[in-house]
């Protein structure tokens, strides 16, 4: 361990391992690093061997913008092992990874006696509360890190209370928030049964929250100001966002690109030449995320969308997905297309070429998408996804929202192609993401 001055302050962050999640971590570490401050960046064996298969491949400092990186046991040490107890049991994975991450975390804690630069603060991803023990245990400050939005914490928070109850039905009305239908709260306090172990964990993010020095939000005030004024004041809040590299949101820096930890290889170099060729606007991006899966039917209603739609597109299908697609719609790729398993998203947002992004609303992609000035199509999955579209949708008025019929989820090709259409050729939402983008 390298030693620095007692003077640094010296601040230790754990990454939740999930690419919505270590994402905004990572830039607020960065911002922390920019303002001379000492991080450690703590994540698991499973998430090292999953970025960096080889030893070859490990980032040192420089590569990191000065952020120490250090990897800790979280039981299973291998993705494939994390995988396959997910897909077995998911609460008994959290459950087992909880123990095993905070006996390793403390191991770690107790060889920082010897450090000449003494941690003061830990960040702890608001899904892992139990992280606030250990800050306590070894008497440092825990600041509890929120990577969604402001109005999902406060409409978890009132459920967690009882004052939304559960299951959401019908119409709720919630304070600093517009009026929200089932449709647009958050997928687990809706389908109560079918999510009970994601609600579990989402509600226990309020559990030690009084106990936190801080209560960090990946969000910034003039975008959430309302609800903002709703949350419980004796949360010392700070809003930090947007998490978003300094590159993107201040286009007169003339950074390299920005380093990432991914846990998907993005496409090198390809993408960035094809949208050069491309006309100002005239591209449609497309992504689902890092964890949504497309029911087979709804996949296919995506690709015949595209099939016909006349603008560019760029999919990003991650690889299990992919065999979900229409064979001869991959076979047969249009000229016009580009399908990749993993971009570089920030990159491509920012790409003068992109015109709309249909998008499956997770907060990273939506705080994204705003800061590159890109209207969106919502077409939200699950998890906090409807509650962001409907913001995107009525709040913000920067994207539109698909509409499901009545015989179900599945969201036809029609009317994809119809909400593209909107926003790409009418311009739907373009004077109001302007105005929004440069209010
Ligand atoms: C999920 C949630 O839905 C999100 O709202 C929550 O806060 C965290 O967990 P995810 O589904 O992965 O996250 O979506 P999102 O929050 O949008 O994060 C995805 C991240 O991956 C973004 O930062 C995006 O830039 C990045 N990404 C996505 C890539 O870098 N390349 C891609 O090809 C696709």
């Amino acid at each position: 361990m390298e030693r620095q001055s007692d003077h640094q302050a010296h601040i230790i962050s754990f990454l939740f391992p999930a690419q919505g999640h270590i994402n905004p971590n990572l830039q607020f570490c960065k911002r922390l690093v920019a303002k001379g401050l000492k991080v450690t960046l703590i994540t698991t064996i499973s998430i090292r061997n999953t970025i960096y298969p080889s030893k070859s491949q490990m980032p040192d400092e420089s590569d990191l913008s000065g952020i120490n990186i250090e990897f800790i046991s979280d039981g299973f040490n291998d993705a494939k092992k994390v995988a396959a107890q997910i897909a077995e049991d998911i609460d008994a994975y959290l459950e087992l990874f909880k123990v095993a991450v905070m006996q390793s975390l403390i191991k770690f804690l107790q060889t920082t006696g010897e450090w000449d630069c003494q941690p003061k603060v830990i960040v702890y991803d608001s899904n892992m509360p139990w992280i606030q023990d250990v800050a306590d245990q070894f008497g440092l400050y825990g600041a509890a890190f929120f990577t969604a939005s402001c109005a999902v914490a406060n409409i978890f928070h009132l459920a967690n209370e009882g004052v939304v109850k559960l299951p959401v039905e019908g119409q709720v009305s919630v304070p600093g928030m517009p009026l929200l239908e089932s449709k647009d709260v958050p997928s687990s306090l809706h389908e109560v049964t079918c999510y009970s172990i994601i609600l579990k964990l989402l509600l226990s993010q309020f559990d030690n929250l009084s106990r936190a020095k801080w209560v960090l939000f990946s969000s910034f005030d003039q975008l959430e100001g309302e609800v903002l004024k709703t949350l419980p004041s004796q949360w010392a809040i700070k809003t930090i966002g947007p998490t978003i590299p300094s590159m993107y949101l201040d286009k007169r820096l003339n950074t390299d690109r920005d380093y990432g930890l991914y846990l998907l290889k993005p496409d090198e170099g390809t993408t960035k030449a094809w949208l050069n060729a491309k006309k100002e606007g005239s591209v449609l991006y497309i992504s689902f995320g890092s964890l949504a899966n497309l029911s087979e039917e709804q996949a296919q209603e995506v690709a015949y969308a595209l099939k016909t739609i006349k603008h560019s597109f760029i999919w990003v299908v991650r690889e299990p997905e992919r065999k979900k697609l229409p064979t001869d719609f991959i076979e047969n790729l249009p000229d016009n297309g580009l399908i990749l398993s993993w971009c570089s998203q920030l990159e491509v947002l920012n790409h003068s070429a992109i015109g709309c992004f249909l998008t499956h609303c997770g907060w990273n992609s939506v705080l994204e998408a705003l800061s590159a000035g890109v209207p969106m199509v919502a077409m939200p999955q699950w998890m906090d996804q409807p509650t962001n579209a409907k913001y995107v949708e009525d709040v913000w008025k920067v994207g539109i929202r698909v509409k499901t019929n009545q015989s179900g989820k599945v969201i036809p090709r029609d009317e994809i192609n119809h909400c593209i259409s909107q926003v790409m050729d009418e311009g739907t939402t373009k004077r109001d993401i302007e105005h929004s983008c440069h209010g």
